[in-house]
C-alpha cells in the first residue's frame, strides 16, 4: 500500500475522491494523512470522517516559508508517507521541499496544462475561445503547474458556459483522473524519463473528442 499524503487549502472534493477511492477493495494506495494550512478547509472533516489523521500547520504560524515547509515535511515524515497528493493546497512550494519530494510530489491543476496555468483558468479558457478545457495530474516542478504530465483528460466548453458551469464539469473529471494517476502510481507503472512520463502498459479508446461535433 502506497502511503499517501495530501495536502489542502479547502472545500477538500479531490481529496474526497481520493478517500473514496482509497477505500474501495483492492486499492494500492491508502491516505497516512491530511494536512491544511487553514484551519477552516473543510476537506478536513472528510478526511475526519473517515478515521484519516488530519492536521492543521497554519502558513501564518511560520517566519518563512521554509519554516513552514519544513513543518509539512516533518509531519509527512511522521506518517511515512510515500507520495504526496496537492488538492487544492494554495501555498507555492519552494524549490527546497519540491526537490525533496522530487517525482513523490503530484498535484492536479483544472486546465489541459501547458494551456491555462494560474489562477482563474476556467474564466481564460472561455475568453480565450478554446473548445476543450480539462484537467491535467503532473509531477510538480519548482515552476508553478509545471512538470512530467501523469494524466490529462478533457471536456467541452459549451456554448453557454461561465465560469461555474464550466469549472463544475471539469471538476467531474478531476474526480476521475486524480484517483487513476494515484492508482497508476501506486502500481508503479508511471516512469519519468527526461521530463515526460511513460506509463507501463497504458491504454486509452483511442476516440477522439469533438466540439463541435457537427
Ligand atoms: C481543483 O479544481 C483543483 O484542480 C485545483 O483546486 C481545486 C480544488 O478543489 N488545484 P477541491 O478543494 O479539491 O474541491
Amino acid at each position: 500500500m502506497l502511503k499517501t499524503g495530501v495536502l489542502i487549502s479547502g472545500r477538500g472534493s479531490n481529496l474526497q475522491s481520493l478517500i473514496a477511492a482509497c477505500a474501495t477493495p483492492g486499492f494500492p494506495a491508502e491516505i497516512a494523512c491530511v494536512i491544511s494550512n487553514k484551519a477552516d478547509a473543510g476537506g478536513l472533516d472528510h478526511a475526519r470522517k473517515a478515521n484519516i489523521p488530519a492536521h492543521v500547520i497554519p502558513n501564518r504560524d511560520y517566519p518563512t516559508r521554509e519554516a513552514f515547509e519544513s513543518a509539512l515535511d516533518a509531519k509527512l515524515e511522521e506518517h511515512n508517507v510515500q507520495l504526496v497528493c496537492l488538492a487544492g493546497f494554495m501555498r507555492i512550494l519552494t524549490p527546497w521541499f519540491v526537490n525533496r519530494w522530487r517525482d513523490r510530489l503530484i498535484n492536479i491543476h483544472p486546465s489541459l496544462l501547458p494551456a491555462f496555468p494560474g489562477l482563474d483558468t476556467h474564466q481564460k479558457a472561455i475568453d480565450y475561445g478554446a473548445k476543450l478545457a480539462g484537467c491535467t495530474v503532473h509531477f510538480v516542478r519548482a515552476e508553478m503547474d509545471h512538470g512530467p504530465i501523469i494524466m490529462q483528460a478533457a471536456v467541452p466548453v459549451l456554448n453557454g458556459d461561465d465560469e461555474q458551469t464550466l469549472a463544475a464539469r471539469v471538476l467531474q473529471a478531476e474526480h476521475k483522473a486524480y484517483p487513476q494517476a494515484l492508482r497508476l502510481i501506486a502500481e508503479n507503472r508511471v516512469n519519468v524519463f527526461e521530463e515526460r512520463t511513460f506509463i507501463t502498459d497504458a491504454t486509452a479508446s483511442g476516440e477522439a473528442l469533438f466540439n463541435p461535433e457537427a
